[in-house]
């Protein structure tokens, strides 16, 4: 029962401010979030990818409530895709967005966030790579479904996420499968109410096999955004079912979740993509990694206490 509590805590500013000054609370987030800045990041970069890793690069960020913050997201991007071009790493490093750190909830948010995110979309594309609309809350989708259309005409290889835990999924994945794009399935990370999600875990993980399968069977790339090894195995076995080479699927996970697991699939040939935030407005992502495992609220509260 702690996990929609943390997420109710995760949209709080008190919360915000409490848990961003305590002392102690670098440690555990470096955890997830393994560095601030661009200098702290590519040395990860070459590191992973040297593993045989390949990497989706989020900067930390969402909710942000003006024009000039969506605009410095946007150039934090244009910045990080700037220092990735001498690495020549392609494709094996891609960006995820999430369109509210673009302006998406401002007045006139949709045509803003697709404004500032084309740019970025665009600078991908010149360092051979692409770009990942991450999902977030239910309101926010239709409008993120429409920016990702849109971006596909120019830049059809621009993905997308779905989320298993809500209704509207199934018809999302079938939709998106036959159009042919890249498509990155997930259980979802919000705190969605039982009008529009499904609650219990059970129900979520047989909704994510259902969509997985519409995914594996179709025309486009499924990327496996899971750390649950039920489901690794079976998205491995869909995809010997689909007829699927092992590059024309990927597993998706974590930086600093089942780390060893990363390297398992890379060594067995499975293309194995590591979502790497880095950033200063890491709240937000913080929240929702301590909601996914109340083990880790007992290690961060732990710490709290011992310091
Ligand atoms: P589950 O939560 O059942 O976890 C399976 C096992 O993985 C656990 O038993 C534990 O061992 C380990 N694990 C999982 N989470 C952990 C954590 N936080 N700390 C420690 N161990 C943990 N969501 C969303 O709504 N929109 C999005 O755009 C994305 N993007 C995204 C990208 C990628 C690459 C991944 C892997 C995930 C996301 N998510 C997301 C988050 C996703 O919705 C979901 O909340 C987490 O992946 C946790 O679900 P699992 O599928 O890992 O299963």
């Amino acid at each position: 029962m702690l996990g929609p509590v943390i997420l109710a805590a995760s949209r709080s500013d008190r919360m915000r401010r409490l848990i961003s000054a305590a002392p102690v609370t670098k440690q555990v987030v470096d955890r997830f979030i393994p560095g601030e800045t661009v200098d702290n990041v590519l040395p990860i970069v070459r590191d992973l990818t040297a593993r045989g890793l390949e990497l989706t690069m989020d900067v930390v960020g969402e909710d942000i409530t003006t024009r000039e913050q969506a605009a410095a997201a946007r150039d934090a991007y244009l910045e990080l895709i700037d220092r990735l071009k001498a690495l020549e790493l392609g494709e094996k490093v891609e960006m995820s967005v999430k369109l509210s750190m673009f302006g998406q909830a401002l007045e006139g948010g949709h045509e803003l966030a697709l404004a500032n995110v084309r740019p970025v979309v665009e600078a991908a594309a010149e360092i051979g790579t692409t770009v990942t609309l991450d999902a977030e809350d239910h309101t926010t989708l239709d409008s993120m479904f429409a920016i990702h259309d849109e971006l596909r005409r120019d830049f059809p290889q621009t993905g997308c996420v779905i989320q298993a835990y809500l209704f509207r999924t199934e018809a999302d994945a079938r939709r998106l499968a036959a159009n042919g794009s890249r498509v990155r399935l997930v259980k979802g990370a919000y705190k969605e109410p039982a009008e529009v999600a499904y609650q219990q875990k059970h129900e979520i993980d047989k909704a994510y096999v259902r969509i997985l399968r519409t995914l594996m069977e179709g025309e486009g790339y499924p990327m496996v955004g899971s750390h649950d090894p039920r489901l690794i195995s079976i998205a491995q076995e869909m995809a010997r079912h689909a007829g699927r080479k092992l590059d024309e699927y990927e597993f998706q996970m974590l930086y600093g979740i089942r780390s060893e697991e990363h390297l398992r699939l890379a060594a067995e040939g499975h293309r194995m993509r590591v979502y790497t935030a880095y950033g200063t407005d890491w709240y937000g992502y913080f929240m929702r990694r301590l909601a996914e495992k109340p083990a880790n609220l007992r290690f961060f509260a732990r710490s709290m206490i011992t310091k």
